[in-house]
């Protein structure tokens, strides 16, 4: 067969070989086909370099610096105890407030009254303050590492974390609470 007539037998035959009666015939892809095939290749390219030459972000490097910043925020705790506003998110949890008063019946109930008013501790449910103003991470701090020398235990070493932070909150929330039988007033008010 002549090259001509095989023109004419397929437009796309413009190859011309032909061995055995077998002819190759050019016939492209798909325009489509061909979009994606050349754009995966460009964003084959893009990717290597972006990852293998400038060590672009991966979800490996994200992690790592997620896991600093955990590292970072559990050690200031550990040194500090946790922050203030850490602590009144407590107050707006009734499952927190719940379980700091179990902590606080079965553990300061003998010494501050059964409603924190008060019996050889002081009341708690006045706005007078022996050690610090009355916030969250006044209290935590009394209640965390104790007052030795005045019969208040510390209780950093008995509580769990989280009871520490409950019971914290729990006390906090006796504030203005007025029970009978109050003790009388100890150390500075804040107003
Ligand atoms: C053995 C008795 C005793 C027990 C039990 C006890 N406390 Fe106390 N607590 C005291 C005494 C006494 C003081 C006063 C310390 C002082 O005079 O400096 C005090 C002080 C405090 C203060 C500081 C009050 C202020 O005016 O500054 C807080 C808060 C407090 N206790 C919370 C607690 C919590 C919470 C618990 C339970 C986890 C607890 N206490 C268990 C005896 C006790």
């Amino acid at each position: 067969m002549s090259k001509n007539d095989s023109k004419k037998d397929n437009e796309f035959d413009n190859l011309s070989h032909e061995y055995d009666g077998i002819r190759e015939y050019d016939y492209p892809a798909p325009n489509w086909w061909q979009i994606i095939f050349y754009v995966s290749i460009i964003w084959g390219i893009g990717y290597w370099v972006y990852y293998t030459l400038y060590d672009g972000e991966t979800l490996r490097h994200r992690l790592d610096r997620e896991l600093v910043t955990i590292q970072r925020e559990k050690m200031k705790e550990a040194s500090n105890g946790p922050s203030e506003s850490d602590m009144s998110a407590l107050l707006s949890n009734p499952a927190a407030i719940a379980s700091g008063k179990e902590v606080f019946t079965g553990k300061c109930l003998s010494c501050h009254g059964d409603h924190g008013q008060g019996l050889i501790g002081p009341n708690l449910t006045d706005n007078f303050w022996i050690h610090g103003k009355g916030t969250l991470t006044d209290i935590y701090t009394v209640v965390d590492k104790g007052v030795a020398d005045k019969g208040m235990p510390p209780w950093g070493p008995i509580l769990s974390a989280a009871e520490l932070k409950n019971v914290v909150a729990f006390v906090k929330s006796l504030q203005g609470t007025h029970p009978a039988n109050p003790k009388a007033p100890q150390g500075e008010e804040i107003k």
